[in-house]
């Protein structure tokens, strides 16, 4: 047995005495005002459930029952993921908002966060729309809070529509919940739904960065504009299949479009 297997067990049956011995002076006290008390409703003990926590009091055998069944199970099963007292409930990252804006980073981690944004990292999109690849993002998440400094944590299940999968993360940094963004991702066949659940997080990891300031500028028209001027050129290219010529964008440094489109 572990040794905190062993301290939790123990911590256990202690609370448990603890209760019994309170119970059954609270028991006392009651039957010493009034004389209606049978000897049934004099040892009723409050049940233990599986946190600790006594709800509505059960008739002693039941109690103690009750209560050498939770051992068995303490002694077997080690306590689910240690989100078990309420203290730690604080981080169970499905519904906790802990350490949201208690403090504002060191000037260290914000600095790191709130650089200018590199124009080589910047892409874009045929269709003009520039964005910074994911892996920018979690290089800078590295940078500011160190490998391990920070997390994306589900906080819903994910929701698979007819055409999109969506789930909501909370970015959490230093042990404090930062930003929650529903990340959203299209897809096309139902063998695509494991792939697009991996965009999906993507998604919400990039939203949840626009909270720390995180290239910041992309969100910017006067960058935006700037940006493509000097590093992006706008073609006109035939889509071969059907002939339809269309405007496309893409960095200047980068290969002309190539099969379907023609440059
Ligand atoms: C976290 O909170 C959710 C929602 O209240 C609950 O369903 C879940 O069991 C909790 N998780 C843990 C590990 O305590």
């Amino acid at each position: 047995m572990s040794h905190s297997l062993f301290l939790n067990l123990f911590l256990l049956q202690m609370n448990v005495a603890s209760r019994l011995l309170s119970t059954a002076r609270v028991a006392i006290r009651t039957s010493t005002r009034t004389t209606a008390g049978t000897p049934s409703s004099l040892y009723r003990f409050p049940r233990i459930q599986r946190d600790g926590y006594a709800t509505e009091a059960t008739p002693a055998s039941e109690a103690v029952k009750k209560v050498s069944e939770e051992l068995k199970v303490a002694s077997e099963v080690p306590p689910p993921s240690g989100l078990s007292e309420p203290e730690d409930q604080g981080r169970n990252w499905s519904k906790s908002y802990h350490g949201l804006s208690e403090q504002a980073f060191s000037k260290e981690i914000a600095d790191v966060l709130m650089a200018p944004v590199e124009p080589l990292d910047i892409e874009i999109k045929p269709d003009g729309m520039i964005y910074l690849p994911e892996i920018k993002y979690r290089r800078i998440l590295n940078k500011a809070f160190g490998p391990g400094g920070w997390g994306l944590a589900p906080r819903t299940e994910t929701n698979v529509g007819p055409k999109v999968v969506s789930r909501e993360y909370a970015l959490v940094c230093q042990g404090r919940l930062v930003a929650i963004a529903r990340g959203e991702q299209e897809y096309f066949d139902p063998s695509g739904i494991p792939t697009a659940t991996e965009s999906c997080k993507s998604n919400a990891l990039m939203r949840c960065c626009k909270d720390l300031g995180i290239a910041s500028e992309l969100w910017d028209p006067r960058f935006i504009r700037e940006f493509k001027a000097k590093f992006c050129v706008e073609v006109f290219a035939e889509h071969l299949p059907t002939k339809k010529k269309k405007k496309l964008y893409r960095r200047k440094d980068q290969p002309k479009f190539s099969y379907p489109y023609q440059e």
